[in-house]
């Protein structure tokens, strides 16, 4: 594989020299471009001793036969950009072209990794946080910073990830398909919290774990993410994350990020009923229990869905899995329902694993083994994959018959 090593000018830059040598040691021809200020931290001879092939000069260099600010991207398999300094996202965010990093970059089509690393004021700042989001709404990837040193003595969030982490982060992402990029997936995870009183809840099993699992899936095969959970599991990497207690929380994140999305999924375990009236203070002795349904955001999503857009439902049955879920997916109006028997050993709630059957509305129906999590969560995707496909082919078919049309 061809990679880009982009490396802007941090402290950091001194780990990039490792990042250079590990992708070298895995077999791939290697090109480090240096920014101006990251030339002040790392000599150029380190890389190109290190790497494949010499550090190009600038934008003006002659490179393979061409020009080297539109041959390096052109030819890319992948662009990896360690460190990825507060200045270095805000022009890339910005599409600017006048070095040979951002040029490349502005160039390829291989998948991008950015690395930032930076103090954790900037870290923190909504300008970079910005940036960073419309990075990873145009399909980038981000290998979030740890918390640690930072130069200077400083301590706290913004020390660029370890070369061993990009380096397999990095590798397993171009191994990928990157089949959802320029796609926004919208995914519900957990079991929500209905209040009783200040203290009290009534809640369920869920733990969030395979909406999590979705979330970080999509994300990885080049989606942009919005997951709305109530588990305290942490976020995937690359993900924007709203988190919500209750039904009536999660019917608002949903009701804001949906009617854009390309594909919703339910995955969370949403109360079906809440006490009516919660108590301003704390009950003393037996609770009156008084309880209303919640309002069904997938039903809701389904009324509203605009054309293309894929839905997704989850249903946790206990005896006649597969007849029930038939029945739900038609009930609630959705593409594909993802029904699990709870009572299987190793599937269901709070496991790593899970084992479901995937019903589509166009009556296909896919059975997925026990396995991880994660794994099920790719042949979730999978299935929503194959739909997208065939909406933008229907769309295309239609498109041009009209067009054949006209010009008849
Ligand atoms: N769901 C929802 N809003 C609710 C309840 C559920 O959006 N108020 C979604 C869940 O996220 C899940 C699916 O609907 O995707 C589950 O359907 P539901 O009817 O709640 O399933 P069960 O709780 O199993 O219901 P039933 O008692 O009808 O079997």
């Amino acid at each position: 594989m061809r990679i880009v090593l982009g490396v802007s000018g941090g402290i950091a830059a001194y780990k990039a020299v490792e990042v250079c040598r590990r992708f070298v040691g895995a077999g791939h021809e290697v090109t480090a471009v240096l920014t101006d200020a990251a030339r002040r931290f790392v000599g150029e001879a380190t890389f190109s001793a290190l790497a494949t092939n010499p550090v190009p000069e600038g934008l003006w260099q002659r490179w393979d036969g061409g020009i080297a600010h539109t041959r390096l991207g052109q030819r890319a398999d992948l662009v990896v950009v360690a460190p990825a300094t507060a200045d270095f996202l805000a022009r890339y965010a910005a599409g600017m072209a006048d070095d040979l990093l951002s040029a490349t970059l502005l160039v390829t089509r291989a998948p991008v990794v950015v690395c930032p690393a930076m103090h954790t004021e900037m870290w923190e700042h909504p300008a970079v946080v910005e940036n960073l989001l419309a990075l990873r709404r145009r399909g980038v990837h981000v290998v979030p910073p740890e918390s640690g040193t930072l130069a200077g003595g400083d301590e706290g969030a913004g020390r660029m990830a370890e070369p061993a982490t990009i380096v397999a982060t990095a590798l397993a992402l171009s191994a990928r398909r990157c089949d959802l990029t320029g796609t926004h997936v919208v995914v519900s995870a957990g079991g929500t919290r209905e209040p009783i009183d200040p203290v009290r809840v009534i809640t369920n099993r869920s733990s969030g774990k395979q909406g999590h699992a979705i979330a970080e899936a999509a994300a990885a095969r080049g989606a942009r993410v919005t997951l709305v959970t109530s588990s305290a599991l942490s976020a995937p990497a690359g993900v924007e994350v709203v988190h919500v207690e209750s039904a009536a929380d999660m019917h608002a994140a949903i009701a804001a990020a949906a009617p854009g999305a390309d594909v919703v999924v339910m995955a969370a375990a949403v109360a079906d009923f809440r006490p009516k009236a919660p108590a301003a203070q704390k009950v003393h002795g037996l609770p009156e229990l008084v309880l209303e349904p919640t309002p069904d955001i997938l039903a809701g999503l389904a009324e509203a869905r605009r054309p293309g857009q894929v839905l997704v439902g989850f249903a946790a049955e206990t005896q006649d899995v597969v007849a029930r879920a038939r029945r739900k997916l038609e009930r609630k109006g959705v593409d594909l329902v993802v029904v699990n028997d709870v009572s299987a050993p190793g599937a269901g709630f709070d496991h790593d694993t899970n084992e479901v059957t995937i019903l589509g509305a166009d009556g296909s129906v896919a059975v997925v083994p026990l396995t991880s999590k994660r794994q099920v969560a790719d042949a979730i995707l999978d299935e929503v994959v194959a739909r997208l496909e065939r909406d933008a082919r229907d769309t295309r078919d239609a498109r041009d018959s009209k067009r054949d049309t006209k010009e008849d």
